[in-house]
């Protein structure tokens, strides 16, 4: 069955547009959190920024103490970050690049080019018994570099997929990139998730993607809640899962 891992960093972007800096305002991303897992979500995603931009770290810490599933800590390589999440301990750390000036995490992380230090993040990671997984570009170098790092999952970063599905041609492509890098790895013995930028439109297709075993969704899951509510539009996407072949 594909699960899906619910990133409630949005929620937390909505409270600090007003309440910047305090965990105390609304909404709060642990509640949502809650009720996402009420309607059937299998995990939350939080992202804690260096700029500290959405989630703070009480926020963190409340998940781990409150979530009844599984937490995904998404995290950049930094000193401070990787002793955060060794003092959390969630069950999974994702690591991603981090740059200031984007807006959201806007490509995969650079495996290849900086594979001892992942490696290293790895090794400290399986010492405390927390699984990695590696946001990552559907580049063969790149799941060929994350497969000799130490790490159990990849997560493909979806994003040029998501930016390019109303133009059929192009989709086409980067779904065959993903199609592609889901194999590679699942051949080196690496899990796959994916995510970023899905949606109730462009999921469905996303099925022809094999080895998928975990999906992460945010934005579209916190707009939709704006009219339905986040129990249905975590139910909305469950249901477009549903028949992934598995
Ligand atoms: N996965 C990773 C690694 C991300 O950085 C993000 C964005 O925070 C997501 C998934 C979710 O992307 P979106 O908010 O577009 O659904």
């Amino acid at each position: 069955m594909l699960k899906l891992g619910v990133n409630i960093d949005h929620v937390a972007t909505l409270r600090q547009a007003r309440y910047r800096g305090r965990e105390d305002g609304e909404p709060d991303p642990v509640a949502a959190a809650l009720a996402a897992e009420s309607a059937g979500a299998h995990g939350i995603t939080a992202h804690l920024r260096e700029d500290r931009r959405h989630i703070l770290d009480g926020d963190v810490r409340r998940l781990r103490e409150q979530i009844r599933t599984r937490l995904n800590f998404e995290m950049a390589i930094t000193p401070e970050i990787v002793a955060f999440a060794l003092s959390l301990r969630p069950e999974i750390v994702c690591l991603v690049p981090e740059h200031r000036q984007e807006v959201t995490t806007e490509g995969g992380l650079d495996v290849a080019g900086n594979l001892a230090g992942v490696r290293e993040v790895c090794r400290q990671m399986a010492d405390a018994g927390i699984e990695v997984s590696l946001f990552l570009d559907p580049d063969p170098d790149q799941v060929a570099a994350a497969a000799r790092s130490g790490a159990g999952f990849i997560e493909l970063h979806t994003g040029a997929y998501a930016e390019r599905f109303h133009q059929k041609r192009e989709r086409q492509l980067e779904l065959d990139r993903l199609v592609r890098a889901a194999r590679q790895a699942h051949e080196l013995g690496l899990r796959v998730n994916a995510g970023h930028g899905l949606n109730l439109a462009n999921v469905p297709l996303l099925h022809v993607v094999p080895h998928l075993e975990e999906l992460n969704i945010g934005h579209t899951l916190i707009s939709r809640a704006l009219f339905v509510g986040l129990a249905e539009a975590v139910r909305e996407m469950l249901a477009v899962m549903a028949d992934y072949p598995g």
